[in-house]
């Protein structure tokens, strides 16, 4: 059964590709006297209400920031600990992706994850590669800096692109996005002000939210009340506000 909330969320005007900073695992944790793993156990909750609930809404596309470039600096069991929660959730969840009609994918410096995951993960995102309802991304061992150095990196060895043929178009293409949409809507969690190295070349004209619910507290409700936020703004990408009203070309 639909909520309240719900039915006031215009399903013609949904944002095609959700992104979200879950933050806030390690104070909710600390709030309730408890070790930061516990916190990280948590958000998996709010991973798995938040992935359904965009499916039920209708949301084509979602990205969750789930381990970044930097956090491999974390202490070693909260590090460790981590990779075996993503592991657990790849394990348990993969049967449900498939039943629920979500292909999994990843971004990020795949190769740097334990080979136990790695493993895991290839499997999981080849068995749902058929399905057409929700594409699940996970940003692993991602940065955004690390992605655009990691582009040059690849259209240089391509090899046959001159640099007054480089343009934003053929550039994007070597991101590890390439297959992505463009995020319409960023939610970062725990009320924090910043994008910690998050798709900085993805999200130029993108809306962002920022809730200050602990990500392990998060849940559809929050997610319509983000998407309720996203349908009132005007999106401009450059242009005046008469001229996106004249619905002149974006
Ligand atoms: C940030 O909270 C959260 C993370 C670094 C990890 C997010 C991981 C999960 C939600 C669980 C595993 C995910 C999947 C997809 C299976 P923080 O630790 O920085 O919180 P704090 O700022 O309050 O300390």
């Amino acid at each position: 059964m639909k909520g309240k909330l719900e039915l006031l969320v215009d399903k013609n005007n949904l944002p095609a590709h959700i992104v979200i900073i879950m933050d806030g695992n390690g104070r909710w944790a600390k709030k309730k006297n408890l070790d930061r793993i516990s916190g990280h156990r948590e958000g998996m909750k709010s991973v798995r209400a938040v992935v359904k609930s965009a499916k039920d809404l209708g949301v084509k596309h979602i990205t969750l920031y789930a381990f970044s470039a930097q956090n491999w600096k974390r202490p070693k069991v909260e590090v460790n600990a981590l990779m075996e929660l993503l592991k657990q959730y790849l394990l348990k969840e993969g049967n449900k992706l498939v039943e629920n009609g979500i292909s999994l994918n990843a971004i990020g410096r795949l190769w740097e994850l334990p080979q136990d995951v790695y493993k895991v993960l290839e499997e999981t995102i080849e068995k749902t590669k058929d399905c057409q309802e929700l594409t699940l991304t996970l940003a692993l061992s991602y940065g955004g800096r690390e992605e655009i150095i990691d582009a040059i990196k690849k259209m240089i060895s391509h090899g046959n692109i001159a640099p007054e043929d480089i343009n934003q178009s053929n550039f994007s293409r070597f991101l590890y996005t390439s297959d992505l949409p463009e995020p319409d809507l960023l939610i970062r969690t725990s009320g924090e002000m910043r994008l910690s190295n998050f798709m900085l070349w993805q999200l130029a004209y993108t809306e962002i939210y920022v809730t200050k619910t602990l990500w392990p507290n998060f849940r559809k409700r929050h997610l319509i009340k983000a998407i309720l936020n996203y349908q009132r703004r005007e999106r401009r990408f450059g242009l005046t506000g008469d001229q996106v009203k004249k619905r002149e070309v974006i």
